[in-house]
């Protein structure tokens, strides 16, 4: 017999919750032998790349067919006994355990909400066994840098329902000097933003989107980027230095029969990354995130060669979390970095190979929350424990949202004097 350690997986649940757009989603909990507690929450997005890892849903009637009992049932009765006994601080075999019992190479047998909620109540399972916050369980003592905040203030595409093509309009507070103070500099701009669209659109344009971003009814993207510009300077701040500003285009959205809907009208690929260019050039764009559908990967390339440095260009759909497409984009020329989502892979430990892959080629990682999210906290801790320097989880309003960024200033706290804030370091190439 295989002697039993504080470590051991003692229990294994699952249930059905919700998410912040009302859907139903997987939650795990899973208990150790010395009393360690984790729980793990699936989040769902809503403009997915096609090679993502699939969530199983049921279909059918309840919850208009987005109901997750099958992945609640593939934990609890496939999952579960497969994991029972194993240690929960060796995580990574236990995910290794899940990856061979779905067998496919996209989840699609168990679910990958099953699996990515299982992956990160397992590994806070044993951070709770060790009596260490997931960060450093998983970062150890050298974790203590904080990422700058991509808050997106401004949602569009399928995120809202306006007329805006681009899906986010982000701010960074790259001058501040520590996560806290960027965290209220990104609250001034949000507030002074918001009476910036009340007095300029109307009470009905500060109505917000899926992820706590105002959702104006706007139409041309140069509209929001003015609209951010001209927050950031009523709310006391230099546009460019003390915060820039950041684009998810999340471009497959846009694309139909070879060409993008952007602004109204009907553009070809060489159309939109001449937009891109004089974007950048008008306003102090630092990064664009899928400017281009995943079909027209070549032209992520073609964007690197003329911005030349001036933008990072960042894979989400194209990347989809997997170490084996980040390669070869990477490559391929096509970009400065990529979006990590445990769940479009779905587990930590192959979203710990895409940021590995990210580091060794010595290109940037953006770990990212999705539209639909929960109370889940566990990016936060990601972010710190693999030094990410650079989180996306929306807007500093709605508590799906605010609970990472309240986590994150619970983990500066932890550190006190030793927590580090990079700023604009972050985005140097
Ligand atoms: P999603 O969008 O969570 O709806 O997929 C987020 C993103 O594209 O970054
Ligand atoms: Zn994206």
């Amino acid at each position: 017999m295989v002697p039993t350690s504080r470590y051991s997986i003692r229990y294994v649940k699952a249930l059905q919750v919700l998410d912040s757009r009302g859907d139903p989603t997987v939650e795990v909990h899973v208990v150790t032998e010395g009393g360690g507690f984790g729980r793990g929450i699936a989040p769902a997005g809503a403009s997915r790349g096609h090679r993502e890892a699939v969530e199983a849903r049921d279909g059918g009637r309840a919850y208009g067919g987005r109901g997750v009992l099958k992945a609640v049932e593939a934990v609890n009765k496939y999952i579960a006994p497969a994991i029972l006994g194993a240690d929960a601080s060796n995580f990574r075999e236990v995910d290794r355990r899940m990856i061979q019992l779905d067998g496919t190479p996209n989840k699609s047998r168990l679910g990958a909400n099953a699996t990515t909620a299982t992956s990160l109540a397992v590994v806070s399972a044993a951070a709770s066994t060790a009596g260490q916050p997931l960060f450093e369980f998983l970062g150890g003592r050298r974790a203590r840098t904080l990422p700058v905040p991509m808050m997106n203030v401004i949602n569009g595409g399928v995120h809202a329902g306006n007329e805006l093509a681009f899906q986010e309009f982000m701010v960074l507070p790259v001058g501040a000097s520590t996560f806290s103070e960027a965290l209220r500099v990104g609250v001034e701009v949000y507030k002074s933003l918001r009476e910036y669209l009340k007095r300029t659109y109307g009470i009905g344009a500060v109505n917000v989107g899926d992820e706590g971003g105002f959702a104006p009814p706007m139409r041309m993207v140069r509209e929001a980027l003015e609209a951010l510009v001209r927050a950031v300077e009523a709310a006391g701040y230099r546009v460019g230095s003390d915060v820039v500003l950041a684009l998810d285009v999340a471009a497959s959205q846009l694309y139909r029969d070879g060409s993008y809907w952007v602004d109204g009208a009907r553009l070809g690929a060489d159309e939109l990354l001449e937009l891109y260019v004089r974007l950048v050039e008008e306003f102090p764009v630092v990064s664009i995130e899928d400017p281009f559908s995943e079909e027209d990967a070549g032209y992520f390339r073609k964007l690197r060669e003329a911005l030349r440095g001036r933008a990072l260009v960042i894979g989400d759909d194209l990347t989809v979390t997997n170490a084996k497409l980040v390669e070869l984009h990477v490559a391929e020329g096509r970009v400065d970095g990529a979006i990590i989502k445990v769940n479009q892979v779905g587990t930590l430990t192959e979203a710990e190979e895409a940021i590995e892959t990210l580091r060794k080629l010595g290109k940037k990682a953006v770990v990212s929350h999705r539209s639909g999210e929960s109370e889940d906290t566990a990016i936060a801790h990601i972010a710190v424990a693999y030094e990410i320097g650079l989180i996306k989880c929306g807007a500093p309003a709605r508590g799906e949202r605010t609970s990472k960024y309240n986590e994150l200033l619970r983990i500066e706290d932890y550190l006190s004097g030793d927590a580090r804030y990079p700023g604009f370091r972050v985005l140097q190439l």
